[in-house]
């Protein structure tokens, strides 16, 4: 199966139809603040894991009545639950996956399909529990729980072998060594100018604001843009850099998340000021 996947990957043949369902998907969801909603900019923290629980616990536990005698009625109940919240779920890694590297898609594309024949079949076990067909509602839902299972499998392989929509940027504190480590001269730092320097090879972004310095990690958690190269911009009435390579945007007195396509905040390290000397280390 790792090896089919890594082949899928690499499936190149698959970018025609994978480019073309991107279009579809990006014209629909056009909206900039309902894209940033569905990723979990609000939340700060990617939407579609949360959402997917609710299909998959409920069809889970239909699975679980429908081996117990006498519980066609809560099993209906939950398959029920499970289709109609599998929709909104989907809508959500539909915007995800648009926003994914090439070989994300690719295997983001076999994810999704094999979660579209989960699904359904789930609503054709629905519509055989509703007329009574009991027995073909129960194969069908085990039918379709297989499906979603190997959707999830997928899914596992994207967002832990690929990483998508993982924070790109916070292994980077690992490189980081204990204790306070000196980045600038205070009396060198321009105001509200964005300027790069490294800590133990890692490289960091300052912002200085009256006598306030924003110390952030510079690999964008998105796809690990340069937001060095970024532009600062006043959003929703905070100063926040924009990164250069898809527009996902954090507040420089926090790290929010405040526009997509990241769901994930940016990190900021603590700061102090010895002697003249700016200096930052881990949180
Ligand atoms: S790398 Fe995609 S928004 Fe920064």
């Amino acid at each position: 199966m790792r090896a089919l996947l890594t082949k899928v990957e690499q499936a190149s043949g698959m970018d025609r139809a994978g480019d073309r369902l991107q279009r579809v998907v990006l014209s629909t969801l056009r909206p900039r603040r309902l894209r940033d909603l569905l990723h979990g900019v609000t939340l700060g923290h990617p939407l579609h894991p949360a959402m997917v629980q609710v299909p998959v616990g409920a069809w889970i536990s239909a699975a679980v009545l429908d081996l117990m005698p006498g519980q066609r009625r809560p099993a209906t109940v939950l398959v029920g639950l499970g289709t109609a919240s599998a929709v909104p779920a989907a809508v959500t890694g539909l915007n995800d996956w648009a926003a994914l590297s090439r070989d994300q898609r690719r295997v983001g594309l076999v994810h999704a399909a094999a979660n579209t024949v989960g699904l359904g079949l789930y609503a054709g076990s629905l519509a055989a529990r509703l007329s009574g067909r009991h027995g073909v509602g129960r194969t069908l839902g085990f039918l379709g729980l297989s499906a979603v299972s190997l959707g999830a499998y997928i899914g596992g392989h994207l967002a832990y072998k690929q990483g998508a929509q993982v924070n790109q940027s916070v292994s980077e504190l690992h490189r980081i060594s204990d204790g306070w480590h000196s980045l600038a001269d205070m009396a060198s730092l321009p105001q509200r100018a964005l300027i790069t320097r490294e800590v133990d090879d890692v490289s960091v972004i300052l912002y200085r604001h009256g006598d306030e310095v924003t110390v952030m990690l510079e690999r964008c958690p998105h796809q690990s843009g340069p937001l060095g190269e970024g532009e600062v911009q006043e959003i929703d009435g905070h100063a926040c850099v924009v990164c250069p390579w898809h527009g996902s945007a954090f507040r420089l007195n926090g790290g929010e998340v405040v526009q997509g396509p990241s769901g994930n905040d940016q990190q900021i390290l603590p700061t102090r000021i010895q002697n003249g000397v700016l200096q930052t280390r881990l949180p």
